[in-house]
């Protein structure tokens, strides 16, 4: 059985005194939990502070994006070794605003991956389509292109206790989810993929739904046979709905 995983992605959101009085209320209401993992995925600035809050929580640290280099000239960048010194256990790759808005390509976005990888922290690898896609009846072309380039690339180990996020660009942000069958489809065709590289491994693979996940919605996209868990945005800047989500997810 896999146990499904709920991880915020604060973005660019927050402020000392805001994330302080959020992380009271997760760690309370999140004391006793049972049956997921929980992360939260703070800007950069502020890891260092959050994994300090986390000590003696069962809630994990991660972060939003890394370099895909190890070191030196990067002016603006933090290195996977910085992430792994301030004990982040995740590190989200290939968001669909990392793509759109600051031009991350695939081959970008697989150099994260392995990076990733190789300092033994677990990347959340998202994937989606535009509405743009979809409406071209494109999506399922698109999301296999972005799987395949980390698959065809890496290969199937790569993605053994790994962690997929299918984020459909249309759903982000906007209110408007993908319903539960829909996700559903994405989900299944992903693991089907995966599988056909390697079976086992597709099989524990973490396949998170991402796009306005809420308190009101949660238990039913969590309740499909292929959807592992969250990656949620909005939500998870609120104390109560993030830990409705949460608990949805046991
Ligand atoms: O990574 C989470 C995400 O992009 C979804 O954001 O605000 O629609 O939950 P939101």
């Amino acid at each position: 059985m896999r146990q499904p995983l709920v991880a915020g992605n604060w973005k660019m959101n927050g402020s000392q005194s805001s994330i302080a009085e959020l992380m009271d209320g997760l760690k309370a209401g999140l004391s006793g939990v049972s049956g997921v993992d929980v992360a939260v995925c703070p800007s950069a600035v502020y890891l260092d502070r959050v994994g300090s809050m986390l000590n003696g929580s069962s809630i994990n640290l991660g972060a939003q994006t890394v370099s895909e280099y190890e070191s030196g000239a990067y002016t603006g960048e933090n290195s996977v070794a910085m992430l792994k010194e301030l004990d982040c256990r995740y590190v989200i790759v290939g968001h669909s605003e990392r793509r759109s808005l600051f031009g991350e390509t695939d081959a970008q976005v697989v150099a994260k991956y392995q990076a990733v990888r190789d300092a033994g922290l677990t990347p959340i690898l998202c994937v989606g389509e535009t509405l743009e896609e979809r409406e071209q009846g494109r999506a399922q072309e698109v999301i296999a292109s972005q799987v395949g380039a980390v698959l065809d690339a890496l290969g199937a180990d790569a993605l053994n206790e790994a962690v997929v996020a299918y984020e459909p660009v249309w759903a982000i942000g906007t209110g408007k989810t993908a319903t539960p069958d829909q996700a559903q489809e994405v989900h299944a065709q992903i693991r089907a993929q995966v599988a056909q590289s390697d079976a086992v491994i597709a099989e524990q693979l973490l396949i998170l739904y991402g796009g306005s996940v809420n308190a009101g919605n949660a238990e039913t996209l969590f309740s499909m046979a292929d959807i592992d868990g969250g990656l949620v945005g909005g939500a998870s800047l609120k104390v109560e709905d993030f830990v409705t989500i949460c608990r949805a997810a046991t």
